[in-house]
């Protein structure tokens, strides 16, 4: 069969990838401790299944609802925020979308066209490259020389262009755990309205920091940063929501308008039993966030010292949130004769049944990474089974 051009540039996801594969040894009956999973292990809250069966029950979440979500979903996404940032959001800044992951698919499509580049920072989140592809532009990927991974407006400078578009700031990141500072975030998201250049800040984690850090989110940052940035969030990982579907844009009217014509074409309405479930997760009780928070911080602390005592692992720098650990694994490679961390990420799935990402997947090679979204017997085990491995 012949596949589009803008098919076959594509490659399939690589943490779906080696999920799949660790799904494929367990059912042939073999032990795999999965850490390669980007998804909170709790199940979602009561309160938010009860709110979307009441939904199903009434016969309310049968119907089609507004492309751009429930009126009373997008009131509630823009008082959310507001509640957050201390900033007025107003519904027409807000578009509710089939994930996090189809907003920036959207935007993406909205913004640009061929030749435009997008300037994202290593380690990054395995979709961003793909669907600036699909959307015709370019990716310029930086490398942060600075140990501890992050970057700053003097690099974006050394890679900005006349075709530069957009830029995006995840914080916390995936896959390394980092969060940029307030001052970091500011001085980048002043860079880029200084440059003429929009920037998506993927806020995905921001609810997921731990050990006293702070997260400051861009829509914090005065006038001129919130009118050039484009935020993504939405329920699946605050709320242990991943299946549900549910993500939200904010951004300028403007903007929501053009993106929801495209998705009035792509997806029409995100599925609206999944959006009252969002409307109980985000207006109900905050308590099982925190709860879920507080979980996360003790396996963080207790598996970070633990992975930072194996052999050849080190770190560049303390994770703070969201919920991976991205060591530096060159060491262990080479004691081990591995050439690449992709070969060592495969021999650790095949001969210490972990199944982990490896850094080539995040634009970092050297580093693998693991998701601490399970449960701590379950991650002592990893930590047993790779030492094993590593002697
Ligand atoms: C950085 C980042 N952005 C966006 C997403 C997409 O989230 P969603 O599941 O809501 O589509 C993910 C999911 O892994 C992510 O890690």
């Amino acid at each position: 069969m012949k596949f589009s051009k803008r098919a076959n540039q594509v490659s399939p996801s690589a943490t779906l990838a080696v999920s799949t594969e660790a799904k494929k040894m367990q059912a042939t009956g073999i032990d795999v401790v999965n850490l390669s999973t980007g998804e909170p292990d709790f199940a979602t809250p009561k309160s938010i299944i009860d709110a979307a069966t009441a939904s199903m029950q009434s016969g309310k979440a049968s119907y089609y609802t507004p492309v751009g979500g429930l009126p009373e979903l997008r009131q509630a996404i823009a008082d959310h925020v507001q509640a957050d940032t201390e900033r007025t959001v107003t519904s027409e800044q807000v578009a509710v979308t089939v994930g996090a992951k189809m907003g920036l698919f959207e935007t993406f499509q909205a913004l640009l066209d061929e030749g435009d580049e997008v300037i994202i920072v290593a380690p990054y989140w395995v979709s961003y490259e793909e669907q600036v592809k699909l959307a015709g532009g370019s990716v310029v990927a930086i490398q942060p020389q600075a140990r501890n991974l992050k970057t700053t407006p003097v690099e974006l400078s050394h890679f900005k262009t006349d075709q530069t578009k957009l830029l995006i700031l995840n914080s916390p990141q995936n896959p390394s755990g980092l969060v940029y500072s307030e001052e970091e975030t500011r001085a980048i998201a002043q860079w880029a309205v200084d440059n003429d250049v929009m920037l998506i800040a993927d806020e995905i984690y921001g609810k997921l920091v731990y050990n006293g850090a702070r997260f400051s989110s861009v829509m914090t940052m005065g006038d001129a940063i919130v009118n050039n940035t484009i935020l993504i969030d939405g329920v699946s990982k605050a709320y242990a929501m991943t299946g549900w579907r549910i993500g939200y844009i904010v951004a300028v009217p403007q903007l929501i308008r053009k993106i929801l014509a495209l998705q009035g074409h792509m997806t029409s309405n995100p599925t609206a039993v999944a959006q009252y479930a969002a409307l109980e997760a985000l207006q109900g009780s905050q308590k099982p966030v925190e709860e879920m928070r507080q979980a996360f911080e003790k396996r963080l602390k207790q598996t970070f010292n633990l992975m930072q005592n194996i052999p050849g692992f080190s770190f560049d720098h303390k994770p703070e949130g969201a919920f991976y650990l991205f060591p530096d694994v060159t060491q262990a490679m080479e004691s081990k004769g591995y050439a690449s961390s992709s070969d060592f990420a495969m021999a650790l799935l095949k001969e210490a049944h972990v199944a982990v990402v490896a850094g080539e997947a995040f634009g970092m090679p050297g580093h693998i990474r693991l998701s601490y979204a399970t449960s701590q017997t379950l991650l002592d085990e990893a930590v047993r089974r790779i030492r094993a491995f590593m002697k």
